[in-house]
């Protein structure tokens, strides 16, 4: 699947008057002048079922919306949720291309203030607007808003989740029949079960065709206020398989369910998210490092977070963006620390920028370079340790040594601890530092079966010398300089694959300084300067992207998938299956710091069985089963 796809276009509303935004590209209105919540709740909530659903008590109940605009239906929907009293939780999935600016929300709360208190909620983690999912979890979770920026049937076709109700809210389908096509109807009918209901405003007679040719039974209804009708539709279709890669299916992977344990193997920059995002969810999880909360490659003084280019989308710049943006929310929600701003000196031209669709306020083009004002520096180990204050997470100070799987639980020894721990899922986030000597078949699977390297990098703390005391922020070459942190700057890193020579800590030395030179702030830099080197080895896989998902079996795979794999027409295989329980979130590479938020909202929402904050495609490119799924295609396994 392509990674080019339709950007988005941000944008700033107009007011028809001061309670109703309005688009002149679209000529519309985004919901009625006279009575916007009235109107919304009878044509959409009502309509679609929604409130119905809300009074049943269901355990979760997925609403999916073509236009989220204003975020009004979101609001009121959350609200008459919330109202309704019921103890499930609200699935919410938006689609918008022409997703609107943060300070044109900030203006219509004013306006509005019956939904005062939601429009903040929706303010607070609003963000950065770039192509992709965005999720973001309201009220400890009880409300999932899956914000999904980009033309909608591009991103439908690449989504997997079950509606129980649609809100078909484009703008007036005859200035944007793109909102109501027969493709992007294809896709609505592929996400739509038995019973699935959806309303719309429009009544337009090829809207209800197309509907119907998809499998919906349409009923008209009368209108809003001066308006004749509207619509209400059911789908009586039939529930549609969805030709995926079963080695890819998360159809068989044991869900965590209270009061399911957890444990998690690792207290890095990978562990520790992966922790948090589980307490988050209200899940108990216990930690074990023997090298105490980010002891080993996530213990650097300082790290930066920033942005990853490429000329056209790939999936590293993909990844890279969404992450980046889940990052700084979890950095605010957090309260980490944080030194903002990077100069990157070895790039002129904005235009990787341009198309990766980073905002425009995202970066400035200066002479010296490209300047991003948002990206910065945070300390490591601070995120970690704020990961890891939260009292449904308990660490303990053991390495683990082996495991043993009895029917559904798993059994954990741990080197200090006398008993075995027993646990129904347990996450493996041991970086380039596995030690388990007791574990062979887990050790073998993620350093033989897969191609991951472990990675020498060394950092140094220097002095300032001349202007580079006044350094205001961070510079990014090949290398980085940030500024002074606590008296010193960090110069880093080495990225050292091959054999590691008996002094290559100085080789390394001299290579830092000499690239630090390049800046006119360190031209200067000498030996005299330094004042502490340090070395860490990260995980790297051969695509630049992380690991996560089920710890998969060869065995297993080889068995169910060669043939497949290898081409063979007729033979059916199942959904992948794994060792019940068992989860990776590894290979993070030279970008732990970025890559472990978004991973482990990933993670999180796959382990409680709820739908992947990520495209499919996407999901492909970091699934741990990836590297040994390629071997099988390439007829490599014996
Ligand atoms: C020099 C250098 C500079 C870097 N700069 C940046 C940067 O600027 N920005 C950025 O985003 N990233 C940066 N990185 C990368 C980042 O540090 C890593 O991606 C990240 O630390 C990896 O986190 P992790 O949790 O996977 O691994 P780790 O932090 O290594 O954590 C793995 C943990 O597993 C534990 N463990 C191993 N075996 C066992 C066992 N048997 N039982 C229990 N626990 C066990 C280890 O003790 C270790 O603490 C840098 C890395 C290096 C080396
Ligand atoms: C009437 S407004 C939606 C109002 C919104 N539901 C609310 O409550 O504020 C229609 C929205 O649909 C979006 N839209 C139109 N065509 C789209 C498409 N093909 N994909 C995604 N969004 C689209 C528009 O950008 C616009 O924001």
């Amino acid at each position: 699947m392509s990674d080019l796809k339709q950007r988005v276009q941000i944008t700033d509303l107009e007011f028809k008057n001061e309670k109703t935004p309005y688009s002149s590209h679209f000529q519309d209105v985004y919901f009625s002048p006279e009575s916007g919540i009235e109107e919304s709740r009878y044509v959409y909530l009502e309509g679609s079922g929604a409130l119905a659903s809300f009074a049943s008590g269901s355990a979760r109940i997925t609403i999916a919306e073509i236009g989220f605009g204003a975020g009004f239906n979101f609001l009121l929907t959350m609200k008459e949720f919330l109202k309704s009293g019921g103890p499930g939780q609200l699935h919410y999935f938006s689609f918008e291309n022409h997703p609107v600016r943060k300070s044109s929300l900030e203006r219509l709360f004013q306006s509005h203030p019956d939904l005062k208190d939601e429009f903040q909620m929706l303010i607070r983690e609003y963000p950065v607007l770039t192509p992709g999912i965005h999720l973001i979890r309201l009220l400890e979770g009880r409300v999932l808003l899956y914000l999904c920026l980009g033309d909608a049937t591009e991103l439908l076709s690449r989504i997997e989740f079950e509606a129980d109700h649609w809100y078909w809210d484009g703008f007036a389908p005859r200035r944007n029949p793109e909102a109501f096509s027969e493709s992007l109807f294809l896709q609505v009918k592929r996400h739509s079960k038995k019973g699935t209901k959806g309303a719309s405003f429009t009544s337009a007679g090829w809207v209800r065709r197309t509907l119907e040719n998809s499998g919906f039974r349409v009923t008209k209804r009368e209108g809003f206020g001066h308006k004749r009708e509207c619509i209400t539709a059911v789908f009586e279709g039939e529930d549609e398989q969805l030709p995926k890669a079963p080695w890819y299916s998360r159809k068989s992977q044991k869900s965590l369910i209270p009061p399911m344990k957890t444990a998690v193997i690792g207290a890095g920059l990978g562990g520790t998210a992966i922790a948090r995002a589980l307490a988050e969810r209200g899940h108990e999880v216990a930690v074990f490092d023997p090298h105490g909360i980010a002891g080993r490659a996530s213990s650097n003084p300082v790290g930066l977070f920033n942005a990853q280019l490429s000329k056209i989308p790939n999936p590293v710049s993909r990844f890279s963006q969404l992450s980046l943006v889940c990052l700084m929310r979890e950095l605010d929600r957090l309260g980490i620390k944080t030194r903002r701003g990077i100069l990157r000196t070895d790039i002129e031209d904005p235009s990787p920028l341009v198309a990766s669709e980073y905002p425009s306020d995202f970066y400035e083009v200066r002479d010296s370079g490209i300047f991003f004002p948002t990206c910065g520096m945070i300390d490591p180990r601070e995120l970690c340790k704020a990961r890891m204050s939260h009292p449904g997470i308990k660490f303990q100070s053991d390495s683990l040594f082996s495991v043993e799987r009895n029917q559904d639980r798993i059994s954990l020894t741990l080197v200090k601890q006398k008993d075995t721990l027993g646990f129904d899922h347990v996450v493996y986030c041991l970086g380039a530092d596995a030690k388990l000597e007791g574990a062979s078949e887990f050790q073998d699977y993620l350093h033989g079966l897969n191609p991951t390297r472990p990675i020498r990098g060394q950092i140094l703390l220097t002095t300032p010398v001349g202007k580079s005391e006044s350094l205001p922020h961070a510079l990014v070459e090949e290398g980085y300089a940030t500024p002074l942190q606590d008296g010193f700057h960090l110069i880093g890193a080495t990225y050292q694959a091959k054999t590691v020579l008996p002094d290559q800590e100085e080789i390394d030395t001299r290579a830092l300084i000499s690239a630090a030179r390049k800046w006119s702030e360190f031209q200067d830099l000498s030996i005299d300067q330094v004042k502490g080197s340090k070395v860490g080895y990260r995980l790297s896989t051969p695509d630049k992207l992380p690991m996560i998902g089920p710890l998969c079996d060869p065995h297993w795979m080889k068995q169910h998938y060669s043939k497949a794999l290898k081409g063979a027409k007729e033979v059916s295989a199942p959904p992948l299956e794994s060792p019940p329980g068992e989860w990776l979130l590894t290979g993070l590479g030279s970008r732990g710091i970025t890559y472990s938020s978004l991973a482990s909202e990933i993670l999180a929402e796959w382990m409680t069985g709820n739908p992947v904050p990520l495209e499919q495609d996407l999901l492909e490119h970091i699934h741990s089963a990836r590297f040994f799924v390629r071997k099988l295609r390439k007829a490599e396994v014996e």
